[in-house]
């Protein structure tokens, strides 16, 4: 070999087995204020290197390379791995390398980026994917995992997405409730260990947790300040939020489905797509998560969530299931009288052998019981069209009572085990969505509903029930565990046929309350009903916790009788329209039951809602009182130009000493514009603690600076204050 010849290898042989003096390879996802960045190393493995406020361009490259992506069991040192898989031959470990990676853009802002992994000896493949919202600073994260191995691969870990930080402390927010207390807010900080948030019920998943949660970053969650992930799980099915402050006091975040006793089995070349995890974050505190949500929300994560929502009058709370023709027809000329844009009829209205006059029987049976509507739905969509308003009608479609024809006919459609005892809740069964044959019959209920009656404009779709007895007579024996991932499979199918049929018709997501709200779903839902609990003292809590992720203008917010049907409490008319109107408005009460001077209150508040309902269904969400820090509570929207904004404040509680002279410092204002204010839905000739401000202007500046200030006396004290741009 010649001397030239010996150098040039040298040097080749160098390049190869020094990789590092070959500069690092960098995959950057960047919103117009976030960054995640990940490095490939000089192992080929991939690492994440930084998430927070952007950086510049360019500065990623001295960024040191940190933690894996996306830890497997068996190779990567965590206490929980993002994925576990076992491979035929029985080796439990995953050893996962660099492939490569790609940008696209898919216009409107949005970029995706996909980094594809494999493991080191298998052929067994791993794609970490995401899309990067730039204007809303949204991040989905998610995961795409497929082989070409001969036999299976068991699944037992499978995170949409791991994130890792190197902070001194860590304080979690979780948001968790039961049935008709939906949404509770607490912080804790991080200690050593795992704190996982989950829930493992697959159906109505969210009726004891939500899976949303904020992490403060160093200190604290705060509404304006610091730095704070927001973050939350677009599935309907059973979730796990993991949070495990390791040995060195890194804290690892990894989120996806709940792989509980739900392993799955992949097939040589199926793709395993697990769901989107969103991100949301900002070095000034929860407020800006929350608005980036909503607009994320409102553009991409709910049915045409550009469209102004409708009021409605639902008949729940005002009849149960005590109702006929006549009774209905009564309320829908008094929803129209009062100026409602829609009727609502609820739960009660079929079955025909097994009549739903209470909750035990008829679910399953979408007949009419013409016992109570001689004339059918079509005859109440024509009262409902002659008072000049639209028709809605109740359905839970995947749920069926054992007394009904339905089960009578498909006892197995159930989800139940073989050998157990049927495990009733509410009288009722799931309806297993693994089965084709069992979605074509729950589409068939939506789609045969609608059809029939073509006037039907809104369909409230409810869902009762989490699952126990997780079996599938659907399901082979060795892939029972695959029925928490198929159901909700079988249930987006649904959803899609749905849609595809009816995108017109506006559809709410019920479940007993607020047991399913969840991106995923809502891409098909224009609404939702956050809880069975209408007193409206509980509803601000409920709607504050709520509002943090999703938007008002999909949240259903009820006005109902006093005392309340669900606490017994007793509240003004006033408060309980004012806190309804702070979110999507309607009524869940028997207009026959209220007086002339009621009545005439409610038209004049509807009437006042539409003057304002753009701004807070379109508006962006500013926090001013936190109801779990003050006895006043304070909030308000401001649309986009800035132009017109509406701020709404109770009292919870009366203070003697002191009295509720709390200043409200206004946000989101432009400050150089000049604000008329006017008090909205107004008592009657009754003197208002806000006299002296009525009619006023000042500047933005001021009303953020300075701030608006009255006090409030009596508990459950309410005001809406109009702000115009002169
Ligand atoms: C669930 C819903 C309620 C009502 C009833 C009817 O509980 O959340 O709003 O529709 O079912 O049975």
């Amino acid at each position: 070999m010649t001397r030239k010849l010996s150098l040039l290898l040298t040097l080749v042989l160098t390049l190869l087995i020094v990789p590092s003096v070959v500069a690092e390879k960098v995959v950057t996802i960047s919103t117009q204020d976030i960054q995640l960045v990940y490095k490939v190393d000089k192992n080929n493995k991939l690492r994440q290197c930084y998430f927070g406020e952007a950086i510049a361009s360019g500065a990623e490259q001295a960024l040191m390379t940190k933690h894996d992506a996306y830890p497997t069991f068996g190779t990567s040192y965590v206490n929980e791995p993002a994925l576990r898989a076992v491979h035929a031959d029985g080796n439990t470990s995953t050893e996962l390398v660099y492939v490569s990676h790609k940008t696209e853009s898919k216009g409107d802002g949005i970029e995706y980026t996909e980094i594809a992994l494999k493991d080191s000896y298998f052929p067994f493949n791993v794609t970490l994917c995401f899309n990067a919202y730039a204007k809303e600073n949204v991040i989905e994260a998610w995961t795409v995992i497929s082989h070409s191995e001969k036999k299976p691969v068991m699944l037992y870990n499978y995170a949409s997405s791991h994130l890792f930080f190197q902070e001194e402390k860590y304080y979690l927010t979780q948001f968790y409730g039961e049935w008709a207390d939906e949404m509770h807010m607490t912080e804790m900080q991080l200690t050593r260990g795992i704190k996982s948030l989950e829930s493992k019920l697959g159906v109505r998943s969210n009726q004891h947790a939500h899976a949303c949660f904020f992490l403060g970053l160093d200190a604290p969650a705060q509404e304006n300040a610091g730095r704070v992930l927001g973050g939350t799980l677009a599935w309907p099915g059973s979730w796990k939020l993991t949070f495990d402050v390791d040995n060195l006091d890194n804290l690892h975040v990894i989120c996806g489905i709940n792989s509980f006793a739900g392993q799955y089995q992949l097939a040589k070349g199926e793709v395993f797509e697990t769901p989107k995890m969103l991100y949301s974050y900002s070095n000034n505190g929860t407020g800006d998560i929350t608005r980036n949500f909503h607009r994320w929300g409102k553009k991409y994560g709910i049915w045409r969530g550009d469209r102004t929502r409708t009021t409605l009058l639902n008949n729940w709370e005002a009849t149960y299931f005590n109702f006929n023709e006549e009774i209905l027809s009564k309320i829908i000329a008094d929803a129209s009288d009062m100026g409602f844009e829609l009727f609502l009829l609820d739960d009660g209205w079929f079955g025909e052998k097994y009549p739903r006059n209470n909750d035990d029987a008829g679910l399953g049976d979408w007949m009419v019981n013409r016992a109570k509507l001689p004339n059918g739905i079509g005859y109440l969509v024509e009262e409902a069209t002659r008072n000049g308003i639209k028709f809605g009608i109740w359905l839970e479609p995947e749920m069926v009572n054992p007394r009904s024809e339905l089960y009578e006919k498909h006892p197995d459609w159930v989800i139940t085990q073989p050998n157990r005892e049927i495990d009733l809740s509410r009288n009722q069964l799931i309806l297993d969505l693994c089965n084709p044959k069992v979605q074509d019959y729950v589409f068939g209920v939506i789609d045969n509903t609608l059809t029939e009656n073509p006037g039907i404009a809104y369909v409230k779709w409810d869902c009762n029930r989490f699952v126990t007895n997780s079996g599938s007579f659907y399901l082979s024996a060795d892939k029972q565990s695959h029925l928490w991932i198929e159901y909700v499979r079988g249930l987006y199918s649904v959803f899609e046929r749905v849609r595809a049929n009816h995108p017109e018709v506006s559809i709410m997501l019920c479940s007993g309350g607020g047991g399913r709200i969840d991106y995923a779903s809502l891409r098909y839902f224009d609404e939702f009903w956050i809880s069975d609990n209408t007193d409206a003292y509980n509803r601000i809590f409920i709607q504050w916790g709520t509002t943090q992720f999703f938007p008002a203008m999909a949240l259903a917010s009820h006005v109902s009788a006093s005392p309340c049907h669900q606490t017994g409490r007793v509240t003004p008319l006033k408060f309980r329209f004012d806190v309804a109107m702070s979110a999507k408005l309607g009524m869940d009460i028997q207009p026959m039951n209220m007086t002339e001077e009621e009545k005439a209150f409610s038209k004049n508040a509807i009437k006042e809602y539409y003057t304002f309902r753009e701004i807070v269904q379109h508006g962006d969400l500013y926090r001013l009182l936190s109801p779990y820090t003050n006895p006043r509570t304070a909030m308000m929207y401001v649309s986009e130009d800035k132009q017109d904004a509406v701020v709404f404040t109770y009292l919870l509680e009366k203070v003697i000493n002191g009295g509720n002279n709390q200043v409200l410092y206004l946000k989101g204002l432009d400050p150089n514009k000049t604000y008329r204010l006017n008090e909205l839905n107004k008592e009657p000739n009754k003197w208002s603690w806000f006299n002296e401000l009525e009619g006023k202007s000042f500047t933005g500046e001021y009303l953020m600076k300075y701030g608006i200030r009255f006090p409030m006396y009596n508990q459950y004290e309410s005001k809406i204050i109009r702000l115009t741009a002169e």
